[in-house]
C-alpha cells in the first residue's frame, strides 16, 4: 500500500463515528468540510447563523455518508446563550463531542483610516470572541474523549495585507489561540491545530461587499498571488481539515498549516 492511501485508509477509519461539530456548515468550507466528514462516517453537528442554507447540508451529508442522521445546531455565535445551548444540544443529542471545527467566520474590508469600531467589533465577536466561547466550552468534553480542535485562520493570520486590517488582526489572533491552547491541553492528549487558507472560492467576498465583477477580478488576480497560479478550492481545505482531525495526524499539534498555494512563502504582500 502506497503511503497516500495509508494515510487516507487512516484518515478515514479515524474519523468514523466521531462526533464533528462544526460551525459555519452552511456554505463554503464548512459546508465542504461537512461533505467530507460525512463521507468519511462521522457523525455531524452543524451550526450556522443561515438557518435556511443550513438546512439544505445534512441532506447532502445523509445521502454521500452512511446514512447518519446529522444534528443542526442553528444559530448566531455572537451570541453568548446561542453558542452555550449549540454545546448543550450536541452533548444531549450524542453524549460526546471528538472534534471541533471552528469555522464560522466573517471578512470586512478597509484599513485603519475607513474601519470603524462597529466593524472591528463585528469582525472579532465571531472571529475571535466566539471561538473563545464555544472552544472554552467544548474543551471539557474533548477533554474526556481525547478530542481535538482545528481552527479555520487564513494566510492572512501570517502575512499583513493593507486593506483588511481587522480581518487579518482577527486571523492572527486564531492562529496565536491555536498554539496557546495546543500547549495547554497537550498534556490532556488533546489536540489543536489551525488551517491557514489562502484565496478560496466561496461566497466571502460577496458577503464582504464584493459584486460579481469585483470579485471575478480579485479571483484573477489571485492567480498572481499564488505560487501555483490559481485560487484554491472548497474541497482542498476541507480535505486538509480532516487530515488534522484524524490519527493521521496523531504526532501534530500547535499547527497552522498553510493551505494556499504556495502564497505564505511569497513576497511583496498584496491582497
Ligand atoms: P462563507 O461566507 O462561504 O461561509 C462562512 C459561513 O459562516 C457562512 O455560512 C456564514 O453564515 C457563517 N457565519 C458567519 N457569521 C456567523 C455567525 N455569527 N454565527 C454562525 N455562523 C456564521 O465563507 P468561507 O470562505 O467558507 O469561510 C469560512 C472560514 O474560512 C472563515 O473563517 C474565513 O475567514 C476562512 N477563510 C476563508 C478564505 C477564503 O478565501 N474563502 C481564506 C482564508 C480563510
Amino acid at each position: 500500500m502506497t503511503s497516500q492511501l495509508c494515510c487516507l485508509v487512516l484518515m478515514g477509519s479515524s474519523l468514523k463515528g466521531k462526533v464533528t461539530l462544526i460551525t459555519g456548515a452552511s456554505s463554503g468550507i464548512g459546508a465542504g468540510t461537512a461533505v467530507l466528514f460525512a463521507k468519511l462516517g462521522a457523525i455531524l453537528a452543524l451550526n450556522d447563523k443561515d438557518v435556511e442554507n443550513l438546512k439544505k447540508v445534512p441532506k447532502e451529508c445523509t445521502e454521500c455518508g452512511d446514512g447518519t442522521q446529522h444534528l443542526l445546531v442553528p444559530g448566531d455565535l455572537t451570541d453568548e446563550d446561542t453558542v452555550k445551548k449549540t454545546v448543550e444540544e450536541v452533548i444531549a443529542r450524542f453524549g460526546r463531542l471528538d472534534v471541533l471545527v471552528n469555522n464560522a467566520g466573517i471578512l470586512a474590508f478597509g484599513g485603519i483610516e475607513t474601519s470603524d469600531l462597529a466593524t472591528y467589533d463585528r469582525v472579532m465577536n465571531i472571529n475571535v470572541r466566539s471561538v473563545y466561547q464555544l472552544t472554552q466550552l467544548c474543551v471539557p468534553h474533548l477533554i474526556k474523549t481525547k478530542g481535538c480542535i482545528v481552527n479555520v485562520a487564513s494566510v492572512a493570520a501570517l502575512r499583513a495585507y493593507p486593506g483588511t486590517l481587522v480581518y487579518c488582526m482577527s486571523k492572527s489572533a486564531l492562529d496565536q489561540f491555536t498554539r496557546c491552547v495546543a500547549l495547554e491541553l497537550a498534556p490532556k492528549q488533546v489536540r489543536v491545530n489551525a488551517v491557514c487558507p489562502g484565496v478560496i472560492v466561496t461566497n466571502i467576498f460577496k458577503r464582504a461587499g464584493l459584486d460579481a465583477k469585483e470579485t471575478a477580478v480579485f479571483l484573477e488576480k489571485s492567480k498572481q498571488t499564488h505560487a501555483l497560479g490559481r485560487p484554491g478550492e472548497v474541497d482542498e481545505v476541507a480535505h486538509s481539515i480532516a487530515f488534522l482531525a484524524s490519527d493521521a495526524a496523531s504526532f501534530i499539534t500547535g499547527v497552522s498549516l498553510s493551505i494556499d498555494g504556495g502564497r505564505h512563502a511569497m513576497s511583496p504582500c498584496e491582497i
